[in-house]
């Protein structure tokens, strides 16, 4: 499954041991700076950070807990970098840690969620982020958005505020991201359903509890001073949410779309690829136990010589839900791409779908109904360019196996697999619209030291690259997968040995994996991107639990890091 094994070409640098200390570690030859930290001021009068910023500083200060990111690129010492801030920790966004939270509180915990897009500039060799940079924006949880696509003003979308089902306010919760062809950033919503809650007790039906919505938060407090938080007096207002964000970033006036033809879940990423034929494909993972991996398909194709005539394209289109079969002894079979139209496969009325806007405002039941295979919480999918691969993490899930609903599988065949793997599919023919594929196990994480079998891992674990929870991933232009973790980093019991959270790459021609990179205590690394040259790569350091980076007895600050190599190569070489 994992190749030959034999010495990879790709992967250059010397491999590094796993770390408990609280910064980040590269390999020998390599440096990493902090390029932005949580609260930095991005425009030219915006207030210095401090744990004091009120959400009208916030809202000029670089997002929480950095995400996703893509590197867009403006000139050779010019550019825009566009950053998910996925969510915030009460323990450090407030001095007083997030108790009996003001009407001010709540609103600095909005400004700090959202996108964040920063300008860079070179100075001295050096990428650094230019506070006067015209295209500087915060993207919030109260910035105005459209919805588009097939769910656009359907009833299920309307609100007290919002009588036509298409003004939104606000994205958050935003985890992993994508970009398209035509310079837009995609950023992905995903645990939505944290952030409603109610006063009063009220009992939500199922296509509320199938996404955890209930009238309990996660303790952010935004329905006690802003109003459509509040489940019972504003039932639509979850199903404004969950969706894939579409936004300009060359354009600071613009208004996000949100695509309602990629359906509603918890997206982890957006994985486009434009196939051979021109259509745009985006794979999609639902992060969540037992939840599902997605794929749409445009209607319409793409053409570079159209310019921002393609700027719509997802819109309108096909979505699907995966169905893999195969025998866990082989750790490989076939799959089939599940078709979710209003109409096909058992989505009709009787089941509870009257319309097209219901299938993909309720995707997971959709997905149900057609029989798709439940994963191990499927996070970042990223797309091989040259040979059409596809690979996606499935980073853990403690109740496969063990709830009656997920049972093992042949693509999840672990009891609560606790080490998580990644899968990879090729597309039949190397056609990404077809509705077949074959897949493999690229790599199941692992304890050779301490486990047999299957929880040993596969061939490509050993001693010196282990780790558990694979989450982002990505590749680079040269074809080397980067993988980060977001997982257990006791360093104890099961996973002794693996240290904190950390980032690997890996050849997946050979299957060899080695590890880049190790991160501070109880983070998690997650958002990767390059410079077209490849000379620059950029990682997220996301909810760091000690003092990084600053040290001392300074609280801790989600950051972006940026690496170079001493010599000026291409990172990874
Ligand atoms: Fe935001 Fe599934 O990680
Ligand atoms: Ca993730
Ligand atoms: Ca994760
Ligand atoms: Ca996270």
């Amino acid at each position: 499954v994992a190749g030959s094994l034999s010495k990879s070409e790709l992967l250059g640098f010397k491999a590094i041991p796993t770390s408990t200390a609280d910064t980040v570690t590269v390999p020998e030859g390599y440096k990493a700076e902090v390029l932005v930290s949580w609260g930095d001021p991005i425009f030219a009068n915006a207030p210095t950070f401090s744990q004091q910023n009120d959400a009208s500083a916030q809202a000029q200060q670089f997002g929480d807990n950095n995400d996703g990111m893509t590197f867009f690129p403006l000139a050779n010492d010019r550019a825009l970098l566009a950053v998910n801030n996925e969510y915030i920790n009460d323990e450090f966004l407030f001095t007083h840690g997030g108790k009996n939270i003001s009407a001010d509180d709540a609103r600095k915990s909005q400004a700090a969620h959202g996108v964040s897009l920063v300008e860079l500039k070179k100075v001295d060799g050096r990428w650094t982020v230019n506070p006067q940079g015209r295209l500087n924006r915060r993207i919030t949880a109260y910035t105005e958005m459209a919805m588009t696509g097939p769910a656009a003003g359907h009833s299920l979308l309307k609100t007290a505020a919002d009588p036509s089902g298409k003004k939104i306010l606000g994205t958050f919760n935003n985890c992993a991201n994508g970009e398209t062809p035509w310079g837009t950033y995609l950023t992905c919503e995903e645990n939505f359903n944290g952030y409603f809650a109610s006063e009063k007790t009220v009992t939500l039906g199922k296509t509320y509890q199938r996404y955890g919505i209930s009238d309990t938060d996660w303790g952010y407090d935004w329905y006690k001073h802003d109003e459509r938080f509040d489940v019972a007096k504003h039932p639509n207002e979850p199903h404004r949410f969950g969706w894939v964000v579409e936004i300009d970033p060359m354009d600071p006036n613009s208004t996000p779309k949100k695509r309602s033809a990629l359906g509603r879940f918890k997206h982890e990423n957006a994985a486009l690829t434009v196939n051979d034929d021109g259509h745009v494909v985006v794979y999609m993972g639902d992060d969540e136990r037992g939840e599902h991996l997605y794929k749409f398909v445009s209607a319409g194709k793409y053409d570079p010589s159209k310019g921002s005539a393609n700027r719509d394209l997802l819109e309108n289109g096909t979505l699907y839900v995966a169905k893999f079969t195969g025998s866990d002894d082989e750790l490989k079979g076939q799959g089939e791409w599940l078709e979710l139209t209003f109409g096909k496969n058992g989505l009709t009325p009787e089941n509870g779908f009257p319309d097209q806007a219901s299938v993909l405002i309720f995707a997971r039941e959709a997905a149900t109904q057609v029989g798709a295979t439940t994963m191990d919480r499927p996070e970042w999918v990223a797309v091989h360019a040259d040979n059409k691969h596809v690979f996606c993490t499935l980073t853990n899930n403690k109740y496969r196996g063990v709830k009656d609903s997920q049972p093992l599988n042949a693509a999840n065949p672990r009891t609560k697999n606790p080490y998580g793997h990644i899968i990879r599919w090729a597309p039949t023919q190397g056609d990404h619209t077809q509705p077949t594929f074959e897949w493999d196990i690229f790599v199941m994480a692992g304890h050779p030291e301490k486990q047999s079998g299957l929880m040993a891992g596969t061939d490509n674990i050993n001693k010196d690259n282990m780790f558990n929870s694979p989450d982002g991933i990505g590749f680079d232009r040269a074809g080397r997968l980067w993988i980060q973790t977001d997982g257990d980093y006791s360093n104890e019991g099961d996973f002794a040995g693996m240290g904190n959270n950390q980032m690997l790459c890996a050849d997946t021609q050979t299957g060899e994996i080695r590890r880049f990179l190790t991160g501070p205590t109880s983070c998690e690394i997650t958002g990767l991107t390059f410079t077209p040259d490849s000379r620059t790569m950029f990682v997220g350091v996301q909810h760091p639990g000690a003092h990084f980076p600053a040290g001392g007895d300074a609280i801790p600050r989600s950051s972006v890091i940026m690496i170079t190599k001493d010599d000026g190569g291409v990172i990874g070489t």
